[in-house]
């Protein structure tokens, strides 16, 4: 490390000393404005509340001295820009241009591409009309209107947590997913269909993910015994970056839609891979999501760090990690839909992150753990850990708050929360709560496409101004590779070769 660098991370080191023995509660003590100074938002959409962080502002220049001397302004820009900010695999992670289309009239060197995104809504789109309007027919003519999306990882989670948080009673079509290999719900989830009218999704960047490919071939092998061979044009669609791959699997030309390898599996629902969300509540809720995570992109692009959500997202939860000594991050969502924001950013931190630090780092890990749950549920399950153990965890609250007494239920049960956390209690010695938790409060103003586009935005440039500071590549993942090739080794001898240190794995096997 050099001198710079080190005299900045002693500063943060002694900063934390100081703080590890301050309450929040003395720091609002100290600084009566802080509730309104610690506090951020955009557009009316999305509010950062982050005054019941265990951070001063001290603390907060020296993160931002860090910042400025990893040259996060300038690489923020590159990754804008195109530069090739995934060096390990020589290419740019451009999510970011998927929602810069609005614009028509830019003309840099980003064009081409730019095209290319505009095009693809474009077909998103007119597939969207037709499939909405009853037009896009089965093998037996009757429109399609059931929606079966087979994907994994980034070629899923996004696709879940939009259809789960926006779905509405009222909607015509339904949409299932399948995932993972399993005869159990693979059965279950095909029977609830009729697949006269049921349109299937394969979404998959490299279309060789062997898990899609798997259940993708199955339920092509089911239609086509049901309905004959052309049953693969009338009732599939792809979407990939692989276009052999598409036509090896029989999937029509113009059923196919496109992304590519500049964008990064798991920061692909920007992408055609968002097109289920676009049938299912129409074309508008991708428009919206999109711009939702413009917004963000705009936040960080136009405003000074000091009040750029993302940068001061991405400085806390440093802080938090490297210099509170956080290992984890929990992330609790009140109300239930928008739960699958845990798993989203399990995938996007921690695949993004999860990575070998440099040899001369001075910290001790590349990424927190992500876990979580919707609040009231996890209120009765791992709470009493929160407030009693000495568990150590920043935490995130996202909330929403809606006119219905379920929601104010849901709304009071996040305060009390926030106070106990706080404040805790002063009963006798075994029901006692110390409180003093820290915590960060993000607001929605209501569970929309926008604000979930820009809340995933934030997230999206946290994680890659933490990899910054880290100076680790945020967008291969080398480690899940290599699994998957060795899983793939097995599959293709049929026989689990392993050596003598598994011996057990086939326990079971071998006594029957
Ligand atoms: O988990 C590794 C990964 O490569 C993710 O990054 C990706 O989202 C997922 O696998 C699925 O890959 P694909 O979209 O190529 O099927």
């Amino acid at each position: 490390m050099n001198d710079q660098l080190l005299k900045i991370h002693q500063k943060l080191l002694a900063k934390a000393e100081m703080l590890k023995k301050t309450s929040i509660n003395d720091l609002f003590g100290r600084d009566p404005e802080r509730a309104e100074r610690f506090f951020l938002s955009i557009d009316n959409s999305l509010a950062y509340d982050f005054s019941r962080e265990r951070i001063d502002q001290e603390a907060i220049d020296l993160l931002l001295e860090l910042y400025h001397y990893q040259e996060c302004p300038n690489k923020l820009d590159d990754l804008f820009s195109g530069k090739h900010v995934n060096y390990s695999e020589n290419r740019p992670s451009l999510h970011t241009l998927l929602r810069d289309v609005f614009d028509k009239n830019i003309s840099d060197s980003l064009s081409e591409k730019r095209n290319l995104v505009a095009n693809e809504l474009k077909k998103i789109k007119a597939f969207t009309e037709a499939f909405r309007g009853g037009k896009i027919l089965g093998i037996n003519g009757k429109p399609l209107k059931e929606i079966l999306v087979i994907g994994i990882g980034g070629s899923y989670l996004g696709n879940k947590l939009l259809y789960e948080s926006l779905e509405d009673s009222l909607n015509n079509f339904k949409l299932s997913f399948l995932t993972e290999p399993n005869d159990k719900e693979f059965e279950s989830v095909t029977s609830d269909l009729d697949l006269e009218e049921t349109l299937v999704i394969v979404i998959s960047k490299s279309f060789t993910t062997k898990e899609t490919l798997l259940i993708g071939n199955r339920i092509r092998e089911k239609l086509q015994n049901a309905f004959g061979e052309d049953a693969v044009k009338h009732h599939f669609v792809g979407i990939s970056s692989n276009t052999a791959g598409l036509d090896a699997f029989g999937i029509a030309k113009d059923r196919q839609f496109y992304f590519w390898d500049w964008v990064g599996g798991r920061y692909s629902i920007w992408s055609s891979v968002g097109l289920p969300i676009s049938l299912v509540l129409g074309y508008e809720a991708i428009e919206g999501f999109l711009e939702g995570g413009s917004a963000l992109d705009n936040n960080i692009q136009s405003t000074g760090p000091i009040s750029a959500l993302p940068v001061i997202h991405a400085l806390i939860g440093f802080w938090n990690h490297h210099y509170l000594d956080m290992n984890s991050h929990l992330v609790l969502t009140y109300p239930k839909e928008i739960k699958s924001i845990v798993e989203y950013n399990q995938q996007l931190v921690m695949e993004s992150n999860g990575k070998a630090l440099p040899e001369s780092s001075p910290y001790k890990s590349s990424v927190q753990i992500i876990w979580g749950g919707p609040g009231v549920e996890s209120q009765h399950s791992f709470y009493q850990a929160l407030h009693q153990s000495n568990l150590r965890s920043s935490i995130e609250f996202v909330s929403s708050v809606a006119e219905s007494d379920f929601s104010f239920f849901n709304f009071s049960n996040l305060a009390a929360q926030l106070q106990t956390l706080t404040d805790g209690n002063e009963l006798t010695e075994d029901r006692k709560i110390i409180g003093d938790k820290a915590h960060t409060l993000i607001l929605l103003s209501q569970i929309s496409p926008f604000n979930l586009g820009a809340y995933l935005a934030l997230q999206e440039h946290s994680t890659y101004i933490k990899s910054l500071l880290l100076g680790i590549n945020a967008f291969d993942q080398f480690g899940v590779e290599t699994g998957k090739v060795i899983a793939d080794n097995f599959l293709k001898d049929k026989k689990v070769n392993v050596s003598e240190k598994f011996r057990h794995l086939e326990f079971f096997k071998k006594n029957n």
